[in-house]
C-alpha cells in the first residue's frame, strides 16, 4: 500500500517545524528559483500545499500547475492555499494511477520517495519520469544518510511513527540518488540542509 498521510494532515506541518525548524521548507524553497516563468509544473506529494504559496510568491501568474496528492485531508488543506493568478489542477490520487500528458517542464517531488520500498520507488519514479519533457527539470528534496549517528535515529523514529499512524510501507530509505543517476540525470544544482540530513537536488538529462 502506498503511503497515505491522511491521519497526520492536521498536525504534519506543526510537527515537522518542531523537529526540523524551517529546514524542510528552506530545502524545498531553495529549488523553486529554478522554475521558469509560464511553465507547466507537476507537484507530487505536496502535503498541506504550502509549496503552492511559496511558488506563487515567485511567479504570481502564468504557471500551470498539476498538484497530485493521495491523502484527501492533505488535499483539502492544499485547496485553500493562495495561488494568486496561477492555474492549479488538483488530483486526489496516487500519481502512478494518473494518466497525464507527458509535457511537464518541471516536476517537483518533495519528501515523496522516502516513503517507498525500492519496488514502489521504481514504479513511481518511472511513471513520473515519463511525464517530464525531454529537457525538463526535476526538483527533488529528501532525506539522505551521510554517516552521522543521529540521522539513523531520527529516520528510524520517523519510519516507526508514520508506519503506525499512516501505514507507510518503508522501513529504510530507498536509494533515491541512485535512481536518478541510473536514469541518466545530471545534478544541475544541489544544497544540503539540517546537518546534511536533507538534500535538495535539481536534475536534468
Ligand atoms: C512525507 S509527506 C511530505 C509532504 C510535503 N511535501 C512536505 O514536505 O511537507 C509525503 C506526501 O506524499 C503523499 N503521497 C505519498 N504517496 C503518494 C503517491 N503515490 N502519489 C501522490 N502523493 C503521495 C502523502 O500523502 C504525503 O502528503
Amino acid at each position: 500500500m502506498a503511503a497515505n498521510y491522511n491521519n497526520s494532515a492536521w498536525f504534519y506541518d506543526r510537527l515537522s517545524r518542531v523537529v526540523y525548524g524551517k529546514a524542510l521548507v528552506n530545502a524545498q524553497v531553495y529549488l523553486l528559483k529554478q522554475v521558469p516563468a509560464n511553465s507547466k509544473v507537476l507537484i507530487v506529494g505536496g502535503g498541506t500545499g504550502w509549496i503552492l504559496e511559496e511558488l506563487s510568491m515567485i511567479h504570481s501568474s502564468g504557471l500551470h500547475i498539476t498538484y497530485v496528492e493521495i491523502a484527501e485531508h492533505m488535499m483539502a488543506l492544499s485547496k485553500k492555499r493562495n495561488i494568486t493568478d496561477n492555474k492549479v489542477t488538483f488530483i486526489n490520487d496516487a500519481v502512478e494511477n494518473v494518466a497525464l500528458p507527458a509535457d511537464f517542464d518541471v516536476v517537483i517531488t518533495p519528501f515523496l520517495f522516502d516513503n517507498f520500498t525500492e519496488q514502489t520507488l521504481g514504479k513511481v519514479f518511472t511513471h513520473i519520469q515519463s511525464l517530464l519533457k525531454k529537457d525538463g527539470l526535476w526538483l527533488n528534496t529528501d532525506f539522505q544518510l551521510t554517516g552521522k549517528w543521529w540521522q539513523q535515529v531520527l529516520l528510524k523514529t520517523m519510519f516507526l511513527f508514520f508506519k503506525i499512524l499512516c501505514g507507510i510501507e518503508a522501513s529504510k530509505l530507498p536509494a533515491i540518488e541512485k535512481r536518478f543517476a541510473e536514469a541518466g540525470y545530471q545534478v544541475v544544482d544541489r544544497k544540503t540542509f539540517f546537518g546534511d540530513f536533507i538534500v535538495s537536488e535539481a536534475y536534468k538529462k
